[in-house]
């Protein structure tokens, strides 16, 4: 099974995996939405942060490579009433914007280091002059823990790496540590995380 079948398999079922909420730490950036902002919800899943920054008034593209998440996705931004483009597409591989986007959200997408620094990249050019990234994954200390997350400690960045592959924009702010998640059936209790926001100048 290919892993993005394997994610089919995952969100093959009536509820959300990782809720039908936002991310709190993208909804705590608020603030710096405008309506208009052309969003990228990286690796969406089932849609919950692309359709909230849709409610925003933001332009969305959610792209994910689970054709059943996007599916999810798109009924969930159909009952809340808000239009959003969803492309299914692994992304190591699609066919990246250049210097178009205000906002890349990157939420609990977890990848091979070496892909990893693919995607990295490729979101670090998709920017315009303004645009802001917002990340949140699980770092190295969430290994074990029950509370979500992939067990390979390849697939966990670390601050240093955020640093490093962001190194090109400006950082706002990038910080390790332990949060409570309350985020559907698979993001649940305290966890170790890396947050950083950052800024091409
Ligand atoms: C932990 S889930 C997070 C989903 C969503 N961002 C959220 O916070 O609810 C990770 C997502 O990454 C997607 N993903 C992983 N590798 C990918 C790739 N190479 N291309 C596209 N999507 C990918 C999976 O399909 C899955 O939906």
């Amino acid at each position: 099974m290919s892993d993005a079948a394997a994610w089919d398999a995952r969100y093959d079922h009536g509820g959300f995996t990782f809720g039908a909420t936002p991310n709190r730490y993208l909804e705590s950036l608020t603030p710096r939405l405008r309506p208009g902002m052309r969003a990228l919800a990286l690796a969406d899943g089932e849609g919950r942060n692309g359709v909230w920054l849709a409610k925003q008034g933001c332009v969305v593209t959610s792209v994910d490579w689970s054709e059943v998440g996007l599916e999810k996705a798109r009924a969930l931004a159909a009952e809340q009433g808000v239009a959003m483009e969803t492309v299914v597409a692994d992304l190591t591989q699609w066919d990246w914007p250049r210097g178009s986007l205000d906002l890349i959200a990157w939420i609990y997408l977890h990848m091979p280091s070496a892909e990893r620094a693919i995607v990295a990249a490729r979101a670090v050019e998709a920017l315009a002059p303004g645009g802001l990234l917002a990340l949140e994954c699980f770092c190295p200390a969430q290994q074990g823990r029950r509370s979500g997350g992939p067990r390979d400690p390849d697939l966990l960045p670390d601050e240093a790496w955020l640093r490093h592959a962001f190194a090109e924009l400006e950082l706002l702010e990038c910080l390790t540590g332990t949060v409570l998640l309350d985020e559907g059936p698979k993001h649940q209790g305290q966890a170790e995380v890396v947050r950083g926001l950052f800024r091409r100048r």
